[in-house]
């Protein structure tokens, strides 16, 4: 069976983190989130995969190529105009006219059992079948009621509180008869949430219902807390086997001082530097080529690769991105984001979730927020 991954998405809720990365390309635990969509697809028997994309699609592309690298034969198609997910499918159709097909939103980590999915949808004989997932506040997705035999009863996407009849909801993984593709008027913005699916309820729309993993990454709140996720392995990923039974990854050579601590669950990139007296965890993810300076504590939060931290920095619940440096004294907390490159000068706090953008210089003890 093949699959489709949308990766169209501009992914604006995690800027600055989207601002010259796409949301595929943004690291999850070192690597490239949507390096984990593809290995949960091979796991599950899936290695023929086309990447629908509009926004920034080059970085993918150079990344994973082929696919022969991973294992994979991947293909790619980038939108002059975002068309939309479903008219995002359309506009793949050659790719996957003949038979059942699979589609992802890419900004899913989900451990989800899509071989089993792809049973019920055969043994159902479904037009489409869609993952279903619980969720403590469904407003945000698109609240999916179903039936007894699990077929689906209404489709209503980001609903507002008081549409609210269930806590099940679209988890984005579909399988979908080919015929569901005449449904899609091609070239135009069209939508699977607020077009196709609608229409299909009561014709042979069901739904599959999972308590497996399963995190939409989309803000820094949700994308920090599949971090710790997986940190704590409570979900199973490639990375779950480095942090062992002492949950401390050390991906690569990591030079780690005499007298510098790591408290787990904690992954550390290749050529990380950890000065004496510094501390990082617990629930911490350092990039590659990172410097880690004396007096430094990191919890709760991630760096990314070949950023610097000056002596005494304290970073808590927060994001710094790729090439940032950090100056002596100063506090990044609270749901902070520091954009790649940015050059924060020393004696700031930075708190609040504060978004510093890229490349940005912010002065010595100027902000105290
Ligand atoms: N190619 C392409 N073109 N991809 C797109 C487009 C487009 O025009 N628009 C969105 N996408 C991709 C995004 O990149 C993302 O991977 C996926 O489609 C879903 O878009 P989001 O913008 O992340 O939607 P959402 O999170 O608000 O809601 C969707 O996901 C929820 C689950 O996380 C909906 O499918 C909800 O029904 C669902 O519950
Ligand atoms: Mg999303």
């Amino acid at each position: 069976m093949k699959a489709v991954i949308l990766v169209g998405g501009q992914g604006t809720r995690l800027r600055p983190l989207t601002l010259a990365t796409p949301k595929p390309m943004v690291p999850l635990a070192n690597k490239p989130f949507v390096s984990y969509v593809l290995e949960h697809l091979k796991e599950n028997g899936i290695e023929d995969i086309v990447f629908s994309m509009g926004y920034l699609p080059e970085g993918i592309k150079s990344y994973f190529g082929d696919g022969s690298g991973f294992g994979i034969n991947l293909a790619y198609v980038v939108e002059d105009h975002p068309l939309g997910t479903a008219g995002a499918v359309k506009n793949v159709e050659q790719h996957v006219r003949d038979g059942d097909f699979l589609v992802l939103n890419g900004d899913i980590l989900t451990d989800l059992d899509i071989r089993a999915m792809i049973e019920q949808h055969r043994v159902k004989e479904a037009v489409g079948t869609i993952s279903l997932t619980p969720v403590e506040d469904p407003t945000a997705y698109g609240l999916v009621s179903i039936g007894e035999e699990g077929e689906v009863l209404g489709f209503l996407e980001k609903p507002s509180w008081d549409q609210i009849d269930t806590n099940l909801i679209n988890a984005g993984i579909y399988v979908l008869k080919g015929e569901v593709l005449d449904m899609i008027p091609a070239g135009v913005e069209y939508s699977f949430e607020r077009g196709v699916f609608p229409r299909l309820v009561g014709k042979g729309l069901y739904g599959f219902s999972s308590n497996a993993y399963w995190m939409d990454i989309g803000t820094p709140e949700k994308y920090l807390q599949a971090h710790y996720d997986i940190l704590e392995k409570n979900v199973e990923t490639s990375v779950s086997d480095c942090l062992d039974s002492d949950f401390v990854c050390l991906q690569g050579k990591v030079n780690l001082e005499t007298g510098a601590k790591l408290v787990p669950p904690v992954i550390i990139g290749d050529g990380t530097t950890i000065k004496a007296g510094a501390r990082v965890g617990r629930m911490a993810v350092i990039g590659a080529g990172c410097t880690i300076a004396t007096g430094c504590a990191i919890e709760e939060s991630i760096v990314q690769e070949g950023a610097r931290l000056h002596e005494g920095v304290r970073v808590r619940q927060s994001i710094i991105a790729s090439g940032a440096d950090i100056g002596p004294g100063t506090v990044v907390a609270g749901g902070a984001i520091i954009g790649e490159n940015a050059s924060i000068g020393g004696d700031n706090i930075l708190t609040n979730h504060i978004r510093i953008y890229p490349d940005t210089v912010v002065k010595k003890g100027s902000i105290k927020f």
